[in-house]
């Protein structure tokens, strides 16, 4: 229905922050870090008939359409799983075409993002992607560094174990250097030391295509978010449709282990 009344295409132009399609959101009820598993590309493109591969193409149209929303809603921050240190298992030819994707999405996307004051970030080894790739990536960083509205994060060879490894051994290094001492070690401190550091805690989870897992994403940060699983597969993931997941997660009663407000 929402669809049919909104279109797939997030709102365009300068009042598309006043769009119908944001009428029924209660803006104080936002995520402040929304974190988003893209998943069902293959499916789609498999239920289509079509090479996996085409469900990528067909999902960076959805991502540029979920960040406007993020944009116009003027979300905190938005963080999305590209790549895990798991998905090298895919055949080369994926990967390379994934690769191939990220680099051109960057190339073509990189000034409207700035144009929009997205501040982008990336989170995982970036360090083992090609060196053609991580130069684009930092630079793209570099160039909206000194922005200041949603933080955009694209997780690329990123896992959430080999996150808080990492971060273990940058503190030990502290503690062996004589920084910090084993007691003074504390969540702030850990905290300081992911790719996520700076960034409010992830409040909402949404993963599209069936599947209730978190598959090694944000670990840490998500200690205390909320969930939401569509059937939807990325490549049908509509502005409509992250409207909708988040006028639930307005609806949601948060204790973080406490009781509810009375
Ligand atoms: C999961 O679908 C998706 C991925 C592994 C890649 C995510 C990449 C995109 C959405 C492209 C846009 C991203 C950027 C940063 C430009 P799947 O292949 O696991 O689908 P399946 O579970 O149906 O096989």
């Amino acid at each position: 229905m929402w669809d049919k009344l909104f279109g797939s295409k997030a709102p365009t132009g300068e009042n598309a922050a006043q769009s119908p399609l944001y009428n029924d959101i209660d803006r104080s009820r936002l995520p402040r870090h929304t974190a988003i598993i893209m998943d069902g590309n293959g499916r789609w493109a498999e239920g289509k008939g079509l090479i996996r591969t085409a469900g990528h193409t067909a999902g960076v149209d959805t991502l540029k359409q979920v960040l406007k929303v993020a944009i116009d809603l003027e979300l905190p921050a938005l963080t999305v799983y590209a790549f895990s240190t798991e998905n090298w298992k895919r055949p080369h030819a994926e990967v390379d075409f994934l690769m191939n994707l990220f680099s051109d999405y960057l190339a073509k996307e990189i000034d409207e993002m700035d144009e929009d004051n997205v501040k982008l970030r990336f989170l995982g080894r970036i360090d083992e992607l090609s060196p053609a790739l991580r130069k684009q990536a930092r630079e793209a960083e570099a160039q909206t560094a000194d922005n200041t509205g949603v933080h955009f994060n694209v997780a690329m060879n990123y896992g959430g174990h080999d996150e808080l490894i990492r971060a273990v051994r940058a503190v030990s290094g502290r503690v062996l250097s004589g920084d910090l001492k084993p007691e003074d070690i504390d969540e702030a401190c850990l905290e300081g030391e992911l790719d996520t550091a700076g960034l409010p805690p992830v409040d909402y989870v949404i993963r599209t295509s069936g599947d209730q897992r978190l598959s090694n994403f944000l670990l840490w940060q998500t200690a205390y978010a909320e969930f939401y699983f569509t059937d939807v597969n990325w490549p049908d993931f509509t502005p409509a449709c992250f409207v909708k997941a988040l006028r639930e997660f307005g609806n949601r009663d948060r204790r973080f282990g406490g009781l509810t407000k009375k």
